[in-house]
């Protein structure tokens, strides 16, 4: 197959990671007998020092065109620290998500049997654990209406929904469910919050469709408690973009470390994988960064694009890694660990 993959190393460790995912990805091509042609972009501070601008048109093209877009990270502590900025690395995120239509953001949460002490949290709790968070990402507070009013003394952020955009969400809920052990849970606030109500109420109009899932209403309080006290008790949530962005960093604990765990953006168009870890600046230009969650985004890549072999390889690759102490030191506990560069040499050296 040719693919043509946009490559958008963005900041931080972005680029340092996405080297090891290109180079798993090649070397999966070759052995596939595929052609992957990459096409680099600037997004996030980079982009912003570059053109001034951190999702500039030039990188939108790029990725409209493409098959798919491989994704790294954004973020910058120059603009964290200055809330004054008037151009923020982040935005250009939440541009690309909108432009692109990447309205369901896919967060699986799952275990490596070789790291199940590595979790903070009880053996008996976690192992076996395999859920999905399925955020929605184009809309609700993170593109409501925000700004300040009385002279600068107030600001509001707003959670805005409409019933197209809860129901696009949960119809791949629902399709996700009936793929695996149709147990579907949306999560709301539905105690307090209207838009939440009408999440609950557009959900239960479309039970009658899909009437093999079995679905459950929580309030995201109660989810952030019974998450991590029994996670095994999920299969598909679907819940809010503010609500999964919280609930996919809690759900990480469970599998050990954040460096893990990846995901993907999908929608109408071209679809994005990106790992969930943010742009981890303190590890910037160190190669000490964990490089699986954004290899094991590859492996996703593979799989929506019906390369099954070639997912379970990279996920293949990776447990023989882990399971082999072939480690960054995140993993390592003070024993012996490898840079991120050695991790992706080997990765790709055993496939
Ligand atoms: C994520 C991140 C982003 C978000 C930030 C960097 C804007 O935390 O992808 O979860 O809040 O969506
Ligand atoms: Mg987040």
């Amino acid at each position: 197959m040719k693919l043509n993959i946009a490559l958008l190393a963005g900041d931080g460790i972005g680029p340092e990671v996405i080297d090891q995912a290109v180079k798993v990805c090649d070397a999966i091509a070759s052995k596939y007998d595929h052609e992957i042609t990459w096409k680099p972009a600037l997004t996030g501070a980079a982009a912003i020092d570059a053109v001034g601008e951190p999702y500039p048109d030039e990188t939108h093209e790029i990725c409209a065109s493409s098959d798919a877009v491989l994704f790294g990270a954004i973020g910058h502590p120059r603009f964290d620290n200055d809330p004054t900025a008037k151009v923020r690395p982040e935005q250009g995120l939440l541009k690309m998500r909108q432009k692109l239509g990447l309205f369901a953001n896919v967060r699986p949460t799952f275990t490596f049997p070789s790291l199940i002490d590595k979790s903070p949290l009880k053996r008996d709790r976690i192992e076996g654990t395999d859920l999905i968070i399925l955020r929605e990402l184009t809309g609700g507070i993170y593109f409501g209406e925000r700004g300040r009013k009385d002279d600068n003394h107030t600001a509001f952020d707003t959670m805005t929904y409409q019933r197209f955009e809860i129901e696009r969400l949960a119809r791949k809920g629902f399709e996700m469910a009936m793929k695996r052990s149709k147990k579907l849970c949306c999560v709301d606030k539905a105690n307090v919050l209207e838009s939440s109500r009408l999440w609950r109420e557009t959900v239960q109009a479309m039970e009658k469709d899909f009437p093999e899932v079995t679905v459950s209403y929580e309030f995201v309080d109660a989810t952030a408690m019974r998450l991590i006290q029994w996670p095994k008790g999920y299969d598909v949530i679907i819940t809010a973009n503010l609500f999964g962005d919280i609930l996919t960093d809690e759900a990480s604990v469970i599998s050990g470390s954040m460096g893990l765990m990846p995901s993907s953006s999908v929608g109408s168009k071209v679809s994005l994988y990106e790992p969930i870890h943010g742009s981890y600046p303190q590890a910037a230009g160190k190669d000490i960064a964990n490089p699986l969650a954004t290899v094991l985004s590859a492996a996703m890549l593979f799989e929506d694009l019906a390369l099954t072999k070639e997912a379970e390889e990279i996920r293949r690759v990776v447990n023989k890694s882990l399971a082999e102490g072939i480690v960054t030191e995140d993993l390592a506990e003070g024993g012996t660990s490898y840079k991120t560069s050695e991790v992706g040499d080997w990765l790709a050296k055993n496939i």
